[in-house]
């Protein structure tokens, strides 16, 4: 017997129960599609690696790029994240809203690497919608949300636009109506010496912003760090050298396997996943990474992972991080 397929399916959030049950889907590693004033968000519990792993499986992203975590307030974030000073100004004035502020990961910080694509940053936001808060506080646990289509595609304003491109995914999408303002947020990153920069136009323009910050907000100068800051090479080097489609362990290397060990290298030190399933191996690769470099290895050593469906995302990252260890 083989499941039926998938199906996503939508619910008013004014229905009996329907907020509750969008919490515990969420806290049960599962994802829920939901409203924001700016467009509907995919999202899952920012701090289950696994959970996130299913977003970026959801979209088909050809390779990770870093979340935005999203909560119910600025109380809340800061439950999770440390700002500096610039960044809690700019939260005073814009949140709830179309703001997104990437800031430093603290060491305890309990968003997932996964979230983070592996930089040593998160981006957060408080979105301006009652659907969005209500559930939020639900769930009690920050939700990591990217716009809510397959990569590519236009990003959805309607419950509708949601199914049409999700509409195979095991998702549930808490109807909102037509989203306000339509346009994703405006991304900016504060560095920890309070300096401004400006990654994605959005929501909020660069004049209120420069208005609020009282400091020129110039737009990072690299475009591709504008569209994916997560694909730059030098984010991914880890501080050892990587080897990747290694079938053999050489002296002084830390095995990262994947699914189960072959003749020649019958033993891994890590595992992405015994079993071979690449969503856990995704959820696994920037935590046993960030393992493996601190664990006092000469190197990292990487088995080979197929290079199909979130394989291909798991492989884009592991080249850019050994190309980057000559
Ligand atoms: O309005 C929005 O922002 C919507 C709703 C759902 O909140 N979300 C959204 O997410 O547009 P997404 O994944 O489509 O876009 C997130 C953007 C990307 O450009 C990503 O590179 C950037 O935010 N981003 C996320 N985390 C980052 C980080 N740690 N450093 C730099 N950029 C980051
Ligand atoms: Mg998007």
């Amino acid at each position: 017997m083989t499941s039926p397929p998938a199906t996503a399916a939508i619910v008013q959030p004014d229905a009996p129960d329907a907020i509750d049950a969008a919490a515990r889907r969420l806290r049960d590693g599962k994802l829920v599609a939901f409203p924001t004033e700016t467009v509907y968000g995919l999202g899952a519990d920012a701090t289950n690696d696994r959970a996130v792993a299913a977003i970026f499986d959801a979209k088909q992203r050809p390779a990770f790029n870093p979340l935005i975590c999203h909560f119910p307030s600025t109380d809340a974030v800061l439950r999770s994240m440390r700002l500096p000073d610039a960044a809690l100004d700019l939260a005073k004035r814009f949140w709830p809203g179309s703001l997104s502020i990437v800031a430093t990961r603290p060491v305890d910080c309990p968003i997932s690497r996964l979230a983070s694509a592996g930089l040593d940053t998160v981006a957060v936001r408080v979105p301006d919608h009652q659907v969005a808060r209500r559930l939020l506080e639900a769930t009690g646990r920050p939700i990591a949300a990217p716009s809510a289509n397959l990569s590519g595609r236009l990003s959805p304003t309607r419950a509708t636009d949601v199914i049409a491109s999700l509409g195979n995914v095991d998702l549930l999408i808490l109807d909102g109506g037509a989203c306000r303002v339509g346009l994703e947020s405006t991304v900016v990153a504060v560095r920890p010496d309070g300096r401004i920069e400006l990654l994605r136009e959005g929501g909020i323009s660069r004049e209120d912003l420069e208005h609020v910050s009282k400091q020129s907000v110039s737009p990072v100068s690299d475009p591709d760090e504008v569209r994916a800051p997560g694909m730059l090479a030098r984010h991914y080097q880890p501080r050892i050298p990587l080897r990747i489609d290694a079938t053999e362990a050489q002296a002084g290397e830390i095995v990262i396997g994947f699914g189960p060990m072959s003749a020649n290298m019958p033993k891994a030190n890590l595992n992405l996943s015994p079993t071979g399933d690449l969503r856990e191996a995704a959820a696994n690769l920037f935590a046993m990474l960030h393992d493996a470099e601190t664990g006092g290895a000469r190197a990292i050593a990487v088995t080979p992972i197929p290079d199909e469906g979130l394989g291909r995302a798991i492989n884009d990252r592991l080249k850019r991080g050994a190309s980057g260890t000559r």
